[in-house]
């Protein structure tokens, strides 16, 4: 619990930091004004302390400090007690590894390590190896995907780079073909078109219909409830996939400090970025920045204003599992979909299409007689 509202205080600052960041372009008077705009519906209560040394407890304050302050960050070293610290791993003695952890943490590990190690070893400059596009032109509907980039042998077609409302922000992700989530925060509005681009570069454009907000009723902030699922007016065909999501009966997810799982996700240019999967608990997941001395430091960068909504996957046995949609900037964060997983599939249902929600197998990771546990690490 208590390590659950401190998660909860250190990545609405560091959302708060991140997207204020393009409010340095404006003048002071337009600052305040949007981040009146921006923050008065967001409720949620927390403790962080600021650089200034001051103690806040909402995103509102926050943000209008920011504007008078464009370099205010969140301090998690100072001497006040008031303050909290980073983020901990709750228990200091890690558990002992299960053996289904032993088998599915390493096949998490190689979904992405070993295309990075071939990627590297074709001679590909890491810079190179990041877009996932060589040619994007959204004027023109003219994609050519990437051959060098290191996951280009994967099905990335569940991820939209481009929507007729905020063109390569804001992202889009189908979980079905049919239904697609992103950021409540950065919401894409009913008639607004989704683009996919198949394997081959044909471009399948999609109007929303209809939207809704997970956990609706759960209150007025976002936080913990960043999620959006839309229907398309029809289905998308079988040359773009969907993303299947972790199984919801494994709620907590939290390696031992020494496993550093990764994780792909994109960013508003389409880069195919590699990040330290943390964990997933309750309704926040989070993200670390890899180890400097870990080749996927190269293949790492800190999210910023304009990723949100974006996604971050594991890679098991070749394909894309969705944890996530972007809410918060650095290493990244956001809503665990697999808290809101029966109000998604509720959802769905809702607004029809005839789909639900797919789980990745993951019994094969499970020695006999072994059940899917509910909470891994
Ligand atoms: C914010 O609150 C206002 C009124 O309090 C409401 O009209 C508006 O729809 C809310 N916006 C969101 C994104 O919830
Ligand atoms: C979406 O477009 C349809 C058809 O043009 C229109 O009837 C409807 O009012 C629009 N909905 C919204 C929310 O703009
Ligand atoms: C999840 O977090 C919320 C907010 O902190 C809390 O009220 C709720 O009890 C938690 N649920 C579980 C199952 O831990």
């Amino acid at each position: 619990m208590a390590s659950t509202s401190l998660l909860i205080a250190v990545s609405v600052a560091v959302l708060v930091v991140s997207e204020a960041a393009p409010l340095t372009t404006t003048t002071t008077p337009e600052c305040h004004s949007h981040a009146e705009a921006t923050c008065h519906n967001t409720t949620t209560v927390f403790t962080v302390c600021m650089s200034d040394g001051k103690v806040y407890h909402n995103a509102c304050s926050i943000m209008h400090a920011l504007c008078d302050d464009h370099n205010l960050r969140p301090d998690y070293h100072s001497s006040n007690p008031a303050c909290p610290h980073a983020v901990t791993r709750p228990t200091t003695t890690p558990l002992p590894v299960t053996h289904f952890e032993t088998l599915l943490y390493p096949a998490i590990e190689h979904g992405i390590d070993d295309r990075l190690a071939a990627s590297r070893d074709k001679g590909v400059a890491p810079k190179d190896a990041l877009p996932i596009f060589s040619v994007q032109d959204h004027n023109h509907k003219h994609y050519v995907r990437n051959p060098d980039c290191w996951a280009a042998d994967l099905d990335l077609t569940c991820i939209s780079p481009w929507n007729s409302n905020g063109h390569t922000r804001k992202a889009g992700t189908l979980v079905s073909p049919r239904h697609a989530v992103w950021a409540r925060h950065y919401n894409i509005p009913v008639n607004s078109t989704l683009r996919f681009v198949a394997r081959d570069g044909t471009v399948v454009d999609r109007r929303i219909t209809a939207t809704r907000y997970v956990d609706a009723h759960g209150g007025s902030g976002f936080y913990g409830r960043d999620n959006v699922v839309g229907v398309l007016d029809r289905d998308v065909p079988a040359s773009i996939s969907y993303a299947k999501v972790m199984p919801h009966t494994l709620l907590t997810m939290h390696p031992p400090p020494n496993v550093h799982l990764p994780v792909m996700s994109t960013d508003f240019e389409e880069k195919a970025l590699v990040t330290d999967f943390f964990l997933y608990s309750n309704r926040s997941i989070s993200l670390r920045s890899p180890y400097t001395s870990s080749p996927r430091h190269d293949y790492y960068e800190p999210k910023i204003t304009g990723d949100s909504g974006n996604p971050s996957f594991f890679i098991i046995d070749d394909e894309l599992v969705l944890l996530f949609t972007f809410t918060s900037g650095g290493a990244g964060g956001g809503t665990n979909f697999i808290y809101h997983y029966d109000d998604i599939n509720r959802i769905m249902t809702q607004l029809g299409g005839g789909y639900q929600l797919t789980e990745v197998d993951l019994s094969r990771f499970l020695g006999e007689g072994e059940v899917l546990p509910r909470i891994v690490g």
